[in-house]
């Protein structure tokens, strides 16, 4: 066989990603745990519990793993609800824990990317109103200075806010997260609250760390229309599209809030991102629904061929990586995979959905597209909010009540990568070889196929 390579340049960043609730464990003065103890709300009654014990100090040897794999850099978040565990109450020990997990990253040679809000916020907070609360602006400036000023001297890349969007929805809109809310009026408060606590944030941290890159996490989702010569159902795509992936990330821009009806100028908003966070997973077809006006009239599904992951929470669209790049492209910012990944027991799929989504990644590198790293989710099987357990998107496989860890394939699979900057036809051959013909197609392909 001829070996090939999809290279990368220089300098180019491998990693994986965890959140602070996903695998600390015993965050129990937050939100979360609390809507964990609720009868119902998480599937099989599942908890965090313990998590993944980083917080007893497992995040030693799960980091020796990411650096052991090659990895250059870890994607982490900080706890809210440790840090200020009452309002302008500071917990120098949990500050000086993170401190010494991310030195720790440090010198395994894993630069950090610290995210500030991972989902989860103090109890206190939501007691009053949580996002909905206009005050959560200065409350969120005021941890975000104090966390900044504590570890300035060992992060300089930021994510302010993890997918503003897929907090505001679930939590707001679809009631399945706290706090259980089902009003589109009120996502529209919690992402006009959101904007301007990324905005001031943005601007507090440039201001105690002038040299510093901040940005935030977006979910980007690609909605296809179910029937691309509908009109219904390519207006249904169209606009939850428009909600769903542009409005954050719009308002980042020109500083303008686009709800679904008006719009706002926020302009202390605009220009606030030093690069673009982008976490991508897959795509979804669309159908106009009459019967769902709260869905913006759009039923969203897979289609019948769908390459499924096991639970079938994702399909693999590894084209979508591309439309998510393209998107995220026009925004004429570094961008930064800060998540891409799948939930796979059996580390069945996981290879070539691995192998395909960086053919994706690969395409855009050589386009001179600026694209500075790659973080997979997850480097360990972490608490899956309302799916619990139930979804290990680990390179590693974590059995929550023993804290035993047993390696995937994948883990090595991208090691492979990972040491070598590189994606080769050999390494396919091996881990997935089902997806040879994919990621490096034997027979000549129009460019608009590549
Ligand atoms: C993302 C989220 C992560 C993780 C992942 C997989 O939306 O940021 O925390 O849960 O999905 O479900």
């Amino acid at each position: 066989m001829i070996r090939a390579t999809l290279n990368f340049p220089k300098g180019f960043l491998w990693g994986t990603a965890t959140a602070a609730h996903q695998v600390e464990g015993d965050n129990t003065n937050n939100d979360w745990w609390a809507w964990e103890q609720q009868p119902g709300r998480i599937v099989q009654g599942h908890r965090s519990g313990k998590a993944c014990d980083w917080w007893g100090g497992r995040w030693r040897e799960d980091l020796d793993r990411a650096a052991e794999g090659g990895q250059n850099t870890h994607r982490l978040s900080i706890e809210w609800s440790r840090v200020e565990p009452s309002p302008a109450v500071w917990d120098e020990s949990a500050l000086e824990a993170y401190r010494e997990m991310i030195r720790g990253a440090l010198d395994r040679g894993l630069m950090p990317m610290v995210t500030l809000h991972h989902f989860t916020n103090p109890l206190w907070i939501a007691e009053q109103g949580g996002w909905l609360n206009a005050e959560v602006v200065p409350f969120f400036e005021r941890y975000v200075r104090k966390v900044v000023s504590a570890l300035q001297d060992l992060v300089g890349l930021w994510v302010t806010i993890n997918e503003p969007n897929v907090f505001s929805t679930l939590g707001y809109t679809l009631g399945g997260w706290p706090p259980g809310e089902k009003s589109v009026g009120k996502t529209m408060g919690v992402a006009r609250n959101m904007i301007l606590a990324h905005a001031a944030a943005y601007r507090a941290i440039h201001e105690i760390q002038p040299g510093s890159l901040v940005g935030l996490a977006h979910h980007y989702r690609g909605f296809r229309p179910a029937n691309p010569r509908s009109p219904l159902d390519r207006w249904t795509a169209r606009t939850r599209s428009r909600l769903v992936n542009d409005l954050f990330p719009s308002a980042f821009a020109d500083g303008v809030f686009r709800p679904l009806l008006g719009r706002e100028r926020i302009p202390q908003a605009a220009a606030t991102q030093d690069f673009f966070g982008l976490n991508y997973y897959t795509v979804e077809r669309i159908a106009f629904d009459p019967r769902l006006p709260g869905q913006l009239f759009g039923r969203g599904f897979y289609p019948e061929n769908a390459d499924l992951s096991p639970t079938g929470f994702l399909a693999n669209e590894p084209e979508g990586m591309w439309g998510a790049l393209t998107w995220a492209n026009r925004f004429g910012l570094p961008i930064y995979i800060t998540e891409n990944g799948v939930e796979d027991a059996g580390d069945r799929m996981r290879p070539r959905y691995l192998a395909m989504h960086l053919r994706q990644l690969w395409r855009a590198v050589n386009f001179n597209w600026p694209v500075r790293g790659y973080y997979y989710w997850s480097l360990i099987d972490n608490f899956e909010w309302e799916r619990g357990w139930t979804q290990p998107f680990g390179l590693w496989e974590v059995n929550p009540a023993t804290q035993e860890r047993r390696k995937r394939p994948s883990a090595d699979l991208y090691a492979e990568i990972c040491r070598a900057n590189a994606l080769s036809s050999e390494t396919v051959a091996r881990y997935a070889p089902e997806a040879l013909d994919q990621v490096f197609p034997a027979k000549s392909v129009s460019p608009g196929q590549a």
